[in-house]
């Protein structure tokens, strides 16, 4: 009997030693008997151009993009997505025929998340979204897809909370986008929220300095952290210790892989199987 031969899948970034993409997309492929393998290739940016001028195009079926490259690689590809559009950005790349298309799965892995982990819909949602960067800008159109009410934007350097609003606000009819510096927070409107998302990088140190109102937040309200490791964060600590609902951050994490396991492979991704060699990466 011949072999089939395995298609190559892949991440790209710098540095992508940290990924655990290869290990949950190498499991579903394991579990699917899909004819799939996934590595992790270390691109420079200054080798980007080489790599799509060689590799990409000819020898691998599909890829992700991972920090710093995740804008970069626009200019390469032939067309894209809706939502990589909205973004500026993307995450998923895949081969058909010779064009490569470019997708963008981070914000609706995001939303996918809430509705699988938590029966969480988005419609008409006061939402506070901390950070201005690539993870809070996917979210933030995902949210605008979704038909949240308001997206108040919370950063550091108000002026790229102000920048994401206003462009948003011109994309988005339905829903209304706001800004505000994230230190001090105005309370205000942490009174309205229903959900807070913690898109920043901040870890243990910066969430002792920043004073979150967390007890304005109505007892309903859900917090969800993206960072992902520790799988409890400071910020999820501090909300579960008020009592409200907490999210945490491999929800996202899984489902963008999963999103992009499907775009690629035409299949449904095993949620299982993807969520067990996650989480025991991350335990
Ligand atoms: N769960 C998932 O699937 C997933 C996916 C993507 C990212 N993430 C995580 O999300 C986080 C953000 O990623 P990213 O790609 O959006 O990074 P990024 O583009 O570099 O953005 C970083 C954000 O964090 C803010 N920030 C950084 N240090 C801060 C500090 N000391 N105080 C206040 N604000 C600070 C930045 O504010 P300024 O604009 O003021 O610099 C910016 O809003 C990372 O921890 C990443 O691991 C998780």
């Amino acid at each position: 009997m011949p072999q089939k031969q395995l298609k190559i899948l892949g991440i790209i970034g710098d540095p992508v030693s940290q990924s655990l993409s290869p290990l949950m997309h190498n499991a579903a492929m394991a579990h699917t008997g899909l004819p799939f393998i996934y590595m992790p290739f270390q691109v420079k940016p200054e080798e980007l151009d080489v790599f799509f001028k060689s590799l990409a195009p000819r020898k691998i079926f599909g890829f992700n993009v991972t920090i710093p490259h995740k804008q970069a690689v626009i200019p390469y590809l032939d067309s894209l997505s809706r939502e990589a559009r909205l973004i500026g950005a993307v995450n998923t790349v895949m081969r058909k025929g010779k064009k490569l298309i470019g997708y963008n799965t981070d914000g609706a892995g995001f939303i996918r998340s809430l509705k699988k982990e938590e029966k969480y819909e988005l419609a008409n949602k006061h939402v506070l979204l901390l950070g201005a960067g690539g993870a809070a800008r996917a979210i933030a159109v995902a949210l605008g897809l979704e038909g949240a009410r308001e997206v108040m934007i919370f950063n550091r350097t108000a002026k790229k909370a102000f920048d994401l609003s206003f462009e948003l606000g011109k994309k988005f009819r339905k829903t209304v986008f706001n800004a505000s510096p994230l230190d001090p927070p105005d309370p205000s409107h942490w009174r309205l929220a229903d959900l807070v998302i913690n898109a920043t990088s901040i870890g243990m140190k910066e969430f002792q300095n920043i004073q979150l109102p967390l007890s304005q937040l109505p007892s309903k309200a859900l917090v969800v952290d993206i960072v992902y490791r520790p799988l409890e964060t400071p910020l999820l600590k501090k909300a579960k210790k008020r009592g409200l609902s907490i999210h945490p951050g491999w929800g996202m994490l899984l489902h963008q892989g999963m999103l992009s396991f499907e775009l690629w492979t035409g299949k449904k991704a095993p949620y299982e199987v993807m969520k067990k060699a996650l989480l025991e990466a991350l335990r």
